[in-house]
């Protein structure tokens, strides 16, 4: 059967005043995938993840969603398709508890308030926040901000979910239950782009690996041939990854 693409990056090019972020990027995520993009501080993850949710319009370039140009839609446009993603900086609604920032990610599909009130509950069982509902967002510790974030796009139902850096911050413990997270939601039908600096937690989730560096994408293929890039591990994992991720 052939992969259905659920995401279409086509030639985006993204651009600061001389500084080119992303330069020409291309590649698919297809539906039901996990595909993680990676590369070192700098390589233009975040851009991309900015231009693909309508929070930058690429200076050139398409960007095509289940089928949708959707280059250039904002970002309320593009969630209401289906296309939602957490902050590499978390960004809670401090001054609101767990629960309503919950709610705010509700109501987009759930104008009705006990409606949103029913998917805010069940959101909150799924990330492990139910005991924490009540409490304002600003206390949580940064384990639980990132669970929060996530609870919040996961509340306005997507098709897809892009993750920048939800792990980073998480203890051992707290990264399994990511990674357990992530395969939970692709197995209930969730795409998902993961850009995160903790390849022990990618590599075994992922179905496909692209690789940014420098605003290029450099490499595109499954995990196992990834790591063992020659240009993947000089530009980015270097030689300690390539060697544990050999052995085993
Ligand atoms: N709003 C902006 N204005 C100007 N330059 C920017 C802006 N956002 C990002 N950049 C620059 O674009 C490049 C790519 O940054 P980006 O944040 O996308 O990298 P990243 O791959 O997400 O890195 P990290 O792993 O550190 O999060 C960097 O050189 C960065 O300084
Ligand atoms: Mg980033």
């Amino acid at each position: 059967m052939m992969p259905k693409p659920m995401l279409e990056i086509k030639n985006v090019t993204m651009k600061f005043g001389n500084l080119v972020a992303n330069q020409d990027v291309s590649f698919t995520v297809n539906k039901g995938e996990i595909v993680s993009l990676i590369g070192p501080n700098g390589a233009g993850k975040t851009t991309l993840f900015n231009c693909i949710t309508g929070f930058y319009k690429p200076y050139s370039g398409k960007i095509i969603f289940d089928g949708e140009d959707i280059t250039g839609k904002t970002p309320y446009y593009v969630a209401k398709l289906g296309l939602t993603r957490t902050f590499q900086i978390v960004k809670p609604l401090k001054d609101m508890t767990v629960k309503e920032n919950i709610l705010t990610g509700a109501f987009l599909r759930n104008p009705v308030r006990a409606q949103a009130e029913k998917v805010a509950q069940e959101i909150l069982e799924i990330v492990h926040l139910t005991d924490k509902s009540d409490i304002l967002a600003g206390s949580l510790t940064i384990a639980d901000k990132k669970r929060l974030e996530i609870g919040r796009a996961l509340a306005t139902d997507p098709k897809m979910l892009m993750l920048d850096e939800a792990m980073a911050g998480l203890n051992q413990t707290e990264i399994k239950e990511a990674m357990d997270l992530c395969l939970k939601l692709r197995d209930e039908g969730i795409t998902l782009l993961i850009v995160e600096h903790i390849m022990e937690a990618i590599m075994p989730i992922s179905d496909r690996v692209v690789v940014l560096n420098a605003g290029k994408k450099i490499a595109d293929d499954v995990p196992e041939k990834v790591t063992n890039n020659e240009e993947v591990i000089k530009a980015y994992l270097g030689e300690r990854y390539h060697a544990k991720s050999k052995k085993s």
